[in-house]
């Protein structure tokens, strides 16, 4: 309730005021009460505030080292800003994220401290890593140690109570009622692709020769195939123009959403005003709103009768009557089947358009396969392997979810980077964001040619390094939260891709069409790196997508 009033600096600065008057008031009333001179009380009222944090942090720095001797630990390497409290980092982040290569900022710091350190802003603990090893450890073998926890949840609000956020018995729940329609039976099913996909293909073909966006058209298809999907409506957000509004808000719901974690633990004070995301909350809602009570009226009709759910959103009005979840679970997996699908699509694209000798390779076993028109089945789409290692390849260097984050449940510890160290030392509570990116770029774990997008990486002897460690390609995350859309999205984005390919003879990149200020800065050039040559902007909000959109020029073959 509170949180609808204030805005979430008011509650920030409402909730910090104890900590930082407390300290003062006290020293006030004790100088007050001794009779001491005026100016000893105003002197004393004035440092007890920094002397009680320098006091604080002390003594919790002496439990740590308890703590580290008796876990037999180190403590990660700590990142020297130039600011108090760090906050020169919080500027840097806000900086990166206009002009720089994602994850610019992470590799550099690698380079300086290695793949594991802390950057503590304000004295919260941010241990950033990127070791294949901490990630498993996190998914999978102390999958109990770890969650998304309450301050990411405020940070997130807008996602709300949906499987994304939840910790716990609710995601447990979340997770039991989504499965059954991830299973075989339903995503084998191809026919929910088609309709969308030849909307999509009539789109491209309509304007023919001329630039297009195909970004945009890449999330109006993931869009309505997820929507008819998961909640068994047909949007049509490929013709129809009232439907067009829900895209870009999500779009600006999830920079929005990002800016709070580049600014945090600060972000509520960029937010004093009042809540940043309201706008775009209402636009999504009023348009999920109707479907949900479509949904629940379905549900009054067929009362007592055991048919099974159809959908998704059947299930779960099913299940419950809580208006609050039932919107956020929606809006939840809206999000996860559009934007993770459509920017791979995407940057696929862009990859063959500009890699000429691998389009013609893949267009190849297409037709193989297929011929010229024929309609793919899912069985079709098992044969060919190099579509589904130029999806890997993809999904490699421009990992839809670039990074996250989990917090420790208790004090614990990760294994350390370099073999016969000491492991490094999580205090509880502590965030551990992780870079997916960077993890998919190394050289360390993917060889000398790490940045060059080359699908055979996952055919040839080259694979051993990923068979070797599975935990080094890590897309669609790993252990008990795997992406439950996982399949759905490899026949969705090897739907879309082969049906292009059937029907367009040349894509190339329309630079010129492009938004200058979408282009790669001039500076990149003499980057390092993918930097160097990338044709396009890759920009990192929650999910990844193309600065400006990714403008094409399409032929079609016949
Ligand atoms: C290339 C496409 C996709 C990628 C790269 C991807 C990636 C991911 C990742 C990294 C997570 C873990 C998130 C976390 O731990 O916070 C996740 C979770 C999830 N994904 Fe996907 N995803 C994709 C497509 C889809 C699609 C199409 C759907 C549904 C139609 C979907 C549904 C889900 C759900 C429901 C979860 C939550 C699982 C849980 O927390 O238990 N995903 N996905
Ligand atoms: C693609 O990656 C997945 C792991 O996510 C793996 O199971 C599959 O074998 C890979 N396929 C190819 C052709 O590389």
């Amino acid at each position: 309730m509170a949180e609808r009033l204030l805005s979430p600096g008011v509650l920030f600065l409402v909730g910090s005021l104890p900590k930082l008057t407390l300290p003062s008031g006290i020293a006030y009333l004790a100088v007050s009460y001794l009779k001491l001179p005026r100016w000893v009380c105003i002197a004393a009222s004035v440092s007890a505030g920094p002397v009680w944090f320098w006091v604080r942090s002390i003594y919790r720095h002496l439990l740590e080292e308890r703590e580290i001797r008796a876990l037999g630990a180190v403590r990660v390497p700590e990142v020297k800003g130039k600011w108090i409290g760090n906050l020169d980092l919080v500027v840097g982040r806000l900086k990166q994220g206009k002009d720089g290569y994602p994850f610019d900022a992470v590799e550099l710091m690698i380079r300086r401290y290695g793949r594991t350190f802390n950057m503590q802003i304000l004295g919260e603990n941010r241990i950033l890593t990127s070791n294949p090893a901490h990630i498993q450890r996190m998914f999978a073998t102390d999958f109990e140690g770890w969650e998304k926890g309450d301050k990411f949840r405020w940070q997130m609000s807008a996602l709300g109570l949906g499987v994304f956020m939840a910790d716990a018995d609710l995601w447990k729940f979340h997770r039991q009622m989504t499965r059954p329609f991830f299973n075989r039976d339903k995503i084998t099913n191809l026919e929910v692709f088609s309709r969308h996909c030849e909307d999509a293909l009539s789109v491209l073909k309509s304007s023919e020769g001329v630039a297009i966006d195909y970004q945009d058209v890449a999330f109006r298809f993931t869009l309505d195939s997820a929507a008819e999907f998961l909640l068994g409506v047909r949007v049509h957000s490929l013709h129809d123009s009232t439907a067009r509004s829900f895209g870009p808000a999500i779009s600006s719901l999830q920079h929005q959403l990002a800016q709070r974690s580049r600014t945090a633990p600060l972000w509520p004070l960029f937010e004093l005003k009042g809540d940043k995301t309201r706008k775009n909350l209402e636009t999504i809602r009023g348009f999920v709103k109707p479907i949900i009570k479509a949904a629940l009226e379905r549900k009054e009709m067929n009362q007592g009768s055991s048919a099974e759910s159809e959908t998704l959103l059947d299930e779960l009005v099913a299940q419950t009557t809580d208006p609050k979840l039932i919107m956020d679970q929606t809006m939840n997996v809206m999000f996860a089947g559009r934007d993770t699908t459509a920017a791979t699509i995407t940057f696929l694209t862009y990859c063959l358009a500009t890699h000429p000798a691998i389009l013609t390779r893949l267009r190849a076993e297409i037709l193989a396969q297929l011929g010229d028109i024929r309609i793919p089945t899912f069985e079709d789409i098992k044969q060919m392997k190099l579509l589904r290692a130029a999806i890997n390849e993809t999904l490699r260097l421009f990992p839809p979810v670039p990074g996250n984050v989990r917090s420790a449940v208790k004090a614990t510890t990760l294994p350390p980077d370099t073999p016969g160290g000491k492991p490094y030392y999580i205090p509880k509570g502590a965030k551990v964001p992780f870079s997916i990116m960077a993890m998919h770029k190394s050289k360390e774990y993917w060889g000398e040619d790490a940045d060059i997008w080359d699908p055979d990486r996952f055919l040839d002897e080259r694979n051993q390094r990923v068979v070797a460690n599975p935990f080094i390609f890590l897309p669609f995350s790993a252990g008990p939260r795997i992406c439950l859309g996982q399949q759905f999205a490899y026949q969705e984005i090897s739907f879309f891709i082969i049906r292009i390919l059937q029907s367009f003879e040349s894509i190339e990149l329309a630079s010129d069409a492009q938004p200058p200020e979408s282009l790669p800065p001039a500076s990149w050039a003499n980057g390092s790196g993918r930097k160097k040559f990338e044709k396009i902007r890759p920009k990192s909000d929650l999910t990844m997508s193309v600065q400006g959109g990714l403008w094409l020029r399409l032929k079609s073959r016949v």
